[in-house]
């Protein structure tokens, strides 16, 4: 019988992680199938139990189930417990634990692109859900310093006081961090602005940007937001959110099937999906 994966979420009809886990199915022949499936807030725990009772072999979690869904599962490992939501879900010997592959996700696939990650000044755009699993896991894989601006720098603060793991923070306001732009020499960019349809704001300005910086965006859809625009034409290095998106996936399959899959063809598969319509 196959095995049977998923994705829940609300809305759920546009996710890509179909495609790309059914392709990765097929290359390494692992006889099973990824369904998306949409559940409603309501019938959340419902639906755990139900997956459960049919035996899934793991699941992944996207908006807006990631952080209620904790409390419904057998067990939680320690960092998604610290980053406050799961997005991956694996059934072991019928129990159900929590994962969370956002921020290492995030992290394999900022190295997978950065030649020389140590002693980076490092800043954070944004406080909310992305930037809190990419700070505390980026903390919890030791990068010594990372600063955070937000526009509610208190929502920065928060962060940097709940983070378990050593880092040392200033928080900033957004009028701060593009004033001492100039300062860092990795610029992540984590809010939800610039994403289609609102293509044409961004979250600072770049002004001060050093040339030789490296700018990641964690939106793909533009595949180069207005943000990364204007940072590659100051010279910088940019990087859009397909890595994020594919390394997450890549991270989840690995838990599942003990196999680190081809993250080039899932690439490829993300981008097929995205056809003509990536704006
Ligand atoms: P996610 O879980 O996807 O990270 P979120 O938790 O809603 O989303 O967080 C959104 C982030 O984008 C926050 O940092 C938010 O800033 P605030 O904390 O001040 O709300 C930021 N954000 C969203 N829209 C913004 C805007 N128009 N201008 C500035 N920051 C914005």
């Amino acid at each position: 019988m196959k095995e049977l994966y998923a994705v829940i979420g609300d809305p759920i009809a546009q996710s890509m992680s179909p495609a790309m886990h059914n392709d990765l199915f097929q290359l390494y022949k692992i006889n099973a199938h990824y369904h998306a499936l949409r559940v409603e807030s309501v019938n959340l725990a419902d639906a755990v139990k139900g997956l459960k009772a049919v035996g899934i072999s793991g699941f992944n979690v996207t908006i807006p189930h990631k952080v209620a869904i904790m409390p419904l599962l057998d067990e939680v490992d320690p960092l998604a417990k610290s980053i406050g939501a799961v997005n991956t879900v694996k059934n072991e010997n019928g129990r159900l634990i929590g994962y969370n592959t956002d921020g290492s996700g995030y992290l394999k696939g900022l190295y997978a692109d950065l030649p020389s990650p140590g002693n980076k000044k490092t800043l954070i755009i944004g406080a909310g859900g992305a930037a809190r699993a990419i700070y505390f896991t980026m903390a919890h894989e030791g990068v010594k310093s990372i600063d955070i601006a937000n526009r509610t720098p208190e929502k920065a603060e928060t962060l940097r006081l709940e983070c378990p793991y050593e880092v040392e923070t200033e928080v900033l306001s957004l009028n701060q961090a593009e004033e001492n732009l100039g300062d860092y020499d990795l610029i992540i960019q984590t809010t939800s602005i610039g994403m289609a349809p609102a293509l044409e704001s961004e979250p600072l300005k770049l002004h001060n940007l050093k040339s030789d910086a490296f700018v990641s965006d964690i939106i793909y859809n533009p595949l180069q937001t207005k943000f990364l625009r204007h940072a590659a034409e100051k010279g910088a290095k940019t990087q859009n959110g397909l890595n994020m998106f594919v390394y997450q996936g890549a991270l989840a399959f690995e838990k599942w099937t003990g196999i680190f899959p081809d993250v080039e063809r899932m690439k490829q598969t993300v981008m097929k999906q995205l056809g003509g319509s990536i704006c």
